[in-house]
C-alpha cells in the first residue's frame, strides 16, 4: 500500500511557533492509531512561507497555521476516524 506522506516543517519560525509541540501529538496519534506503517512521517526545512505557519504538509496538500490543538481534528479528517 502506498504510504501518506507527512511532512512537518522544522524550520526555526514553524518550530519555535508550534511545530515543536505539534511533532509529538503526530507522532502519538500514528502510535494510536497503528498508522505507523501507513505512513511516511519526516520533517522538512522551512518551507518558504513562514507568515503562513505553523505549515504541515499531509498527502501533497499544505495545511496553514497548524496547532498542537488543531492537529488531531485534521488528521481524523484525513484518516477517516
Ligand atoms: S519555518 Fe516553516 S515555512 Fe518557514
Amino acid at each position: 500500500m502506498k504510504k501518506t506522506e507527512i511532512v512537518i516543517c522544522l524550520g526555526s519560525s514553524c518550530f519555535s511557533r508550534g511545530n515543536k509541540m505539534t511533532l509529538r501529538v503526530i507522532q502519538d496519534y500514528l502510535l494510536e492509531h497503528n498508522l505507523k506503517d501507513r505512513v511516511f512521517f519526516h520533517g522538512a526545512h522551512c518551507l518558504g512561507e513562514c507568515e503562513k505557519g505553523p505549515l504541515l504538509q499531509i498527502g501533497g496538500k499544505r495545511y496553514e497555521n497548524v496547532t498542537a490543538d488543531n492537529v488531531t481534528a485534521l488528521l481524523n479528517s484525513v484518516f477517516g476516524e
